[in-house]
């Protein structure tokens, strides 16, 4: 995985067909995804329970592009090494998930992934400022984790911040959340490079019908781009 700040749309199959995952990310990457979002949760971290390390070890190996895994869990560091086995590319903890964020981004980097750290609405940018060397992507929620379908939260004014702390680190900025057109060109004027949309890919879509995931891509990136499709 190279570094570049052309814009990519991470579609999350939280708002996939829970029984036909394979088909689903092939769908979606056929239709111009550059990487696939999947969302882990614990049920105690957040309140919704998905899939752990062995349903995403069989989503491996559908994925030609970039697998980017998002844990909402607490606590982390018990599953680093089980994620590195279902062949992450990038694996991202929350800030909020424990006291030692540090530690877990280093053993995440220890075992071969890229580090994401995710912050919450509710935390400021400066709670990553002395973890900038040892992270790839932070992850700015602009909804409350657990769901998707949610209504967007600004946070352009923490993406700016944090694009003013990375300098010129080669470090990604992903939003994840209520991304669809007219939220994408928000938050890519502030800083950001990777957009995660679950229902504005997903909707009005399916394995059979995979075009509308095509259009819903398309419009997005365009949207983001600063092009009407
Ligand atoms: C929310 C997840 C998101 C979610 C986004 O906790 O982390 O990735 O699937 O869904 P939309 O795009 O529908 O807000
Ligand atoms: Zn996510």
């Amino acid at each position: 995985m190279s570094f570049d700040r052309k814009i990519k749309i991470a579609p999350s199959i939280l708002s996939a067909d829970f029984a036909n995952f394979g088909q689903e990310i092939q769908a979606i990457e056929a239709q111009g995804a550059d990487w696939v979002h999947v969302d882990v949760m614990d049920g105690h971290f957040v309140p919704n329970l998905t899939f752990g390390p062995q349903a995403v070890k069989a989503f491996r190996p559908h994925v030609k592009t970039v697998m980017d895994v998002h844990l909402m869990i607490s606590p982390v560091d018990a599953y680093i090494d089980a994620y590195a086995d279902a062949g992450a590319d990038v694996l991202t903890a929350h800030i909020e998930a424990g006291p030692h964020i540090h530690r877990t981004l280093q053993a995440i980097r220890a075992a071969g992934m890229k580090a994401g750290v995710a912050l919450n609405p509710g935390t400021p940018a400066e709670a990553v400022a002395h973890l900038l060397d040892l992270t790839d992507l932070i992850c700015v929620m602009t909804v409350n984790p657990g769901f998707g379908g949610q209504k967007f939260i600004d946070m352009t004014g923490k993406v700016r911040r944090l694009r003013q702390m990375i300098g010129d680190r080669p470090i990604h900025i992903e939003i994840d959340g209520g991304v669809d057109p007219k939220t994408a060109p928000l938050v890519v004027e502030a800083g950001a490079d990777v957009l995660v949309a679950g229902s504005a890919v997903f909707k009005g879509g399916s394995v059979s019908n995979p075009e509308v995931y095509g259009e819903n891509i398309r419009g997005i990136r365009a949207a983001a781009e600063g092009r009407w499709v």
